[in-house]
């Protein structure tokens, strides 16, 4: 699941303990949707028949990472897959992909996918390609806050059934547990309250265990504005060992010093539909606590990694900022890749970024923050660690079965967002956008008359900006 960004799997995670929201299939299609204005195409849909499926067993452990990757690396749209128990080999899994692409790439997939996996059937139906402006094409995106609830109720993995390797797998109350979760998740719209969990004594007894074994290590390892929100989310969120946080609490807090609010999501979102939140300043939280038989582990994004990694931050304006830009730069990409893509650069700072205080290394990354055993490796001596580069860190290779090779550090937040900015500039795009605080939405500057709206919101602002250098001017006498 890590993107062509970043190409994480469930194990990968799982050593992690951390996220997926981080997680990384490629952006689900939404062929009927096309925005106004002109300005995009459509893949092909349901009606010109450029899909297609392919079922395929795997030959080793990785098999399903490598076919990930082959998937984002060749524009290949992943609309659903799942697993299924073979009816052919006794103990065999077979996984079904149904994928969106052209003929030629489907081809040249099966090709690849023939040296890493066991293909067992495919279709490609007669008449089914149609031909494609392929570079013109851009995925449908919201532009709207509330388009976000399509988002987030497209969740790729874990979100009601477990994988056989899952800690919970053979757990029937856990299972009818995390279920509860999906349903709330699945049921939440933009607007609604966020239903206020009553956690289990074993799920508050679990959190207790990560939030313990973590909290020793941030005063040494957590940068310091990370570390200067504690204080509050333990006095307005209740942020305590034997005290599971709500949402609900969390949403509130961020809004009022950041903007950012949280909502609550069933499990793995694609890159895309995750980082489309961002935009908006609304990140997508898991609700569910990890299976209590292990702790310090987990296979997909918990609670406990939101919480504990993401939240804090995300109070920081310049940090929340820095998560927006990102946000809004995976809206304008005209490919649904993220390898050498702003993308990419998520996953080395929001998840895995370090920065200098006062001559030290500390993490700000949430996936680092709740990782125990990650989050002591990247600031030892072990660790290379090198200069944030949205150009080259965003070809940087991410490491899918331990450590990263790599870590990338930032003098500051808003050194970070400034480089980020200008790597957005020199990507190939077929517009702009432009985030409108007042109506939650996106407008498109793909004309005059929306530039000039927005030159109006600034015109407005620098009018008051300069209004208070004029008072202040005139109070210091100068
Ligand atoms: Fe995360």
């Amino acid at each position: 699941m890590q993107p062509a960004m970043m190409l994480f799997s469930s194990k990968y995670w799982s050593k992690r303990g951390m996220s997926l929201d981080s997680a990384m299939f490629q952006q689900q299609n939404q062929p009927q949707q096309k925005h106004t204005g002109g300005q995009m195409s459509r893949r092909p849909s349901d009606s010109d028949s450029g899909r297609t499926a392919v079922v395929f067993s795997l030959k080793n452990e990785v098999g399903i990472v490598i076919v990930t990757c082959l998937l984002q690396e060749r524009r290949v749209n992943l609309n659903h897959i799942e697993s299924r128990v073979s009816k052919r080999v006794l103990n065999e899994v077979e996984i079904f992909a149904d994928c969106s692409c052209s003929k030629k790439e489907f081809n040249e997939l099966l090709q690849q996918l023939k040296d890493h996996v066991n293909i067992i059937s495919y279709n490609t139906p007669i008449n089914a390609w149609s031909s494609e402006a392929d570079g013109e094409d851009v995925p449908w995106f919201p532009m709207k806050i509330a388009e976000l609830d399509q988002c987030s109720h497209r969740v790729l993995m874990y979100g009601s059934e477990l994988d056989a390797d899952h800690p919970g797998f053979k757990d029937n109350v856990y299972r009818q547990r995390r279920k509860y979760f999906v349903e709330v998740a699945m049921n939440y719209k933009f607007g609604q309250p966020i239903p206020r969990i009553e956690y289990t004594a074993e799920e508050t007894r679990t959190w207790g265990v990560v939030f313990r074994e973590l909290t020793k290590l941030y005063p040494t390892h957590a940068c310091k504005e990370y570390l200067k929100n504690w204080p509050l989310l333990n006095k307005h969120c209740g942020y305590r060992e034997d005290n599971v946080p709500q949402l609900e609490d969390v949403s509130t807090f961020l809004r009022e010093r950041s903007g950012f609010t949280v909502r609550p999501v069933a499990g793995y979102l694609s890159p895309r539909d995750f980082l489309a939140g961002l935009a908006f300043r609304v990140f997508n939280c898991t609700q569910y606590i990890r299976h209590s038989t292990d702790p310090l582990y987990t296979p997909e994004p918990d609670t406990c990694h939101e919480l504990l990694g993401h939240v804090p931050l995300l109070a920081d304006p310049k940090f929340a900022q820095f998560s927006q830009e990102i946000g809004l730069a995976s809206l304008e990409l005209q490919t649904r890749t993220c390898r050498n893509s702003p993308l990419c650069c998520y996953f080395f700072t929001i998840e895995f970024g370090l920065c200098k205080q006062d001559g030290q290394l500390r993490a700000y990354g949430a996936g680092l923050l709740s990782s125990i055993g990650e989050l002591r490796h990247a600031l030892s001596e072990k660790a290379c660690v090198k200069t944030f580069d949205p150009k080259t860190t965003c070809s940087q290779e991410c490491i899918i079965t331990s450590f990263q090779d790599v870590y990338f550090v930032s003098e500051s937040f808003e050194e970070a967002k400034e480089k980020m900015r200008e790597f957005a500039k020199s990507i190939k795009r077929p517009f702009s956008v432009y985030y409108n605080p007042y109506t939650q939405s996106v407008d498109l500057l793909k004309d005059t008359r929306s530039i000039e709206n927005v030159v109006q919101d600034l015109r407005s602002d620098l009018t008051t900006v300069c209004d208070a250098l004029g008072k202040m001017n005139t109070y210091m006498g100068i």
